[in-house]
């Protein structure tokens, strides 16, 4: 029997993961699934858990309990680098850019592919973030606006699948913030799969078709914008006063 209705096995998984830090517990029993081809935002208080997640997520560290799954297969004992292979990228809350290197160094740097091709793939990244007329820049001399999307380009370089964005909009001016928009909207067009934590509450929830919410580890809620705006605990834990 067909179901037509039944809506997309997630691309991303987190189930029942948790992660101490000495005697706190960072993360705490998560679960959320995530469908393909959509944009979710992970929100919550300062130190609610969400970059330990998207280090959890990424593979930077272990989890001490739960499962992470893309595409159905368990990544829980990855390593970074091989979660990175398998379509998984994220950026950082701080710059890890390389000051010293071009704009389009940078990218090359991180590229998996051969040398040419790598270059060209580079330049691709850098055009669709508008970044072309600064490839040759050194990266400490870009505009913060600029260097942000230079990160951006950078997690794109090896066509993922799932992209997490740690605060991608922090200390960025209304104009790079639309033209981000922009772009994380036309590659989920193109079926990117994207995971995104802000403090920008506006942006997120004008980007994101579903938010997750996390407090003090554990998660408070998970829906849509609009019913996670009305939702009283959400409300007192993170939208209050
Ligand atoms: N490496 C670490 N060692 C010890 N404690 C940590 C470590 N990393 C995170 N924590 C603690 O885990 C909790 C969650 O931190 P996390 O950085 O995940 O929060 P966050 O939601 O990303 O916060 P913010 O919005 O400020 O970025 C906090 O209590 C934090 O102090
Ligand atoms: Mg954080």
């Amino acid at each position: 029997m067909t179901e037509p209705d039944r809506p997309a096995d997630p691309i991303l998984s987190v189930n029942a993961v948790t992660r101490r830090f000495g005697g706190v517990i960072a993360v705490n029993g998560i679960s959320f699934g995530i469908a393909p081809g959509t944009v979710t935002g992970l929100i919550g208080p300062n130190g609610s858990g969400k970059s330990t997640l998207f280090r959890l997520i990424s593979g930077e560290i272990p989890a001490d309990s739960g499962d992470i799954r893309l595409r159905g297969a368990s990544i829980t004992h990855k390593s970074a680098s091989v979660i990175n292979r398998l379509g998984l990228s994220r950026t950082f809350q701080l710059s890890r850019l390389y000051p010293q290197m071009t704009a389009l160094e940078n990218l090359v740097a991180v590229t998996r592919t051969p040398e040419r091709e790598a270059s060209d793939r580079a330049r691709d990244s850098l055009a669709f973030v508008g970044l072309s007329p600064v490839a040759d820049e050194f990266a400490a001399n870009l505009s913060y606006g600029q260097q942000k999307l230079l990160e951006f380009a950078r997690v794109l370089v090896n066509d993922p699948d799932v992209i997490l964005l740690d605060e991608p909009f922090a200390g960025v001016n209304p104009v790079m913030e639309e033209r981000l928009c922009t772009h994380i909207r036309a590659l989920r067009e193109r079926g990117k799969t994207f995971l995104i934590t802000d403090h920008e509450i506006k942006l997120i929830m004008a980007l994101c078709s579903r938010l997750i919410v996390l407090d003090h580890g554990e998660l408070l809620a998970d829906g849509d914008p609009a019913a996670i705006r009305a939702d009283p605990r959400v409300i007192d834990a993170y939208f209050g006063t």
